[in-house]
């Protein structure tokens, strides 16, 4: 059985939910945490949910196995697909993640607000609910293939795909570009160089590290002797684990 002083589990399809764990740690500098990036699948976002849904199981049993007493999905795609289906079939506390459009939503100043996710974060109820309550302006923008140039560390063709993306968009009457997909947070030093500074870039990984440390502390979960952070992944340890621990420093 799990207790206070059990991990707390933290994955995504790879790298990108490392820019989550950076914030999970500094919030929670005291816990102990197991990332796990599911490379060997990865992509998620452009895969039938169907598939993914059973990685995302497979990831799970494999963070149970190691008694984690919380899990964060690190990703806004395996929310959408698995999130509601794992809480109503488990017990330890899950916390997930969705586009941030609900605080853009709140600072949006008439312009329009881009939404940038995988195709399936945006095709899912769950954004469709969020984006029903506070799409107004909302213009929602798939990225197919955004996160495998993260993965390889393709900067250069990202600043590329972005500006291919934007030049449908007038950037003087957008107000904000919201990422809502945990790989592109790697991307915001790229972002705040192509878009013009009024632009607001959001993301949710300050919010999702306030809600796990708001659970834990409601079931008297929190640990104040950890300290550590362990990186697993489903894929080639070799070259993916020095790629992450690179990611998390910059994190
Ligand atoms: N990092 C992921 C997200 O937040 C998923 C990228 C993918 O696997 O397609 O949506």
């Amino acid at each position: 059985m799990p207790d206070r002083f059990s991990p707390i589990g933290v994955f995504d399809s790879g790298v990108g939910g490392v820019s989550v764990l950076g914030e999970l740690a500094r919030t929670l500098p005291y816990e102990d945490f197991l990332y796990y990036g599911d490379n060997l699948h990865a992509p998620y976002g452009t895969k039938p949910e169907a598939e993914v849904l059973g990685y995302v199981r497979g990831v799970m049993d494999h963070l149970i196995a190691r008694d984690v007493k919380a899990v964060v999905i690190a990703c806004n795609t395996a929310t959408s697909v698995a999130a509601a289906a794992l809480r109503s079939e488990l017990a330890l506390p899950i916390i997930g993640m969705e586009p941030a459009l609900k605080p853009a939503a709140e600072q949006r100043r008439g312009g329009q607000i881009l939404v940038l996710a995988t195709p399936m974060t945006l095709r899912l109820p769950k954004f469709q609910a969020l984006y029903a309550r506070y799409g107004e302006g909302a213009v929602p923008l798939p990225c197919p293939g955004l996160m495998e140039l993260v993965e390889t560390q393709a900067f250069d063709q990202a600043r590329r795909y972005l500006l291919e993306h934007f030049l449908a968009y007038d950037m003087s009457t957008v107000d904000a570009v919201v990422l809502g997909c945990t790989h592109y947070v790697f991307l915001r030093p790229i972002l705040q160089e192509i878009l013009p500074p009024h632009v607001l870039i959001l993301d949710g990984n300050a919010g999702t590290a306030r809600q796990l440390a708001r659970v834990l502390e409601q079931r008297d979960l929190l640990n104040r002797t950890g300290g550590s952070i362990r990186l697993e992944t489903s894929g080639d340890s070799a070259s993916v684990l020095p790629l992450m621990h690179q990611l998390l420093a910059r994190a």
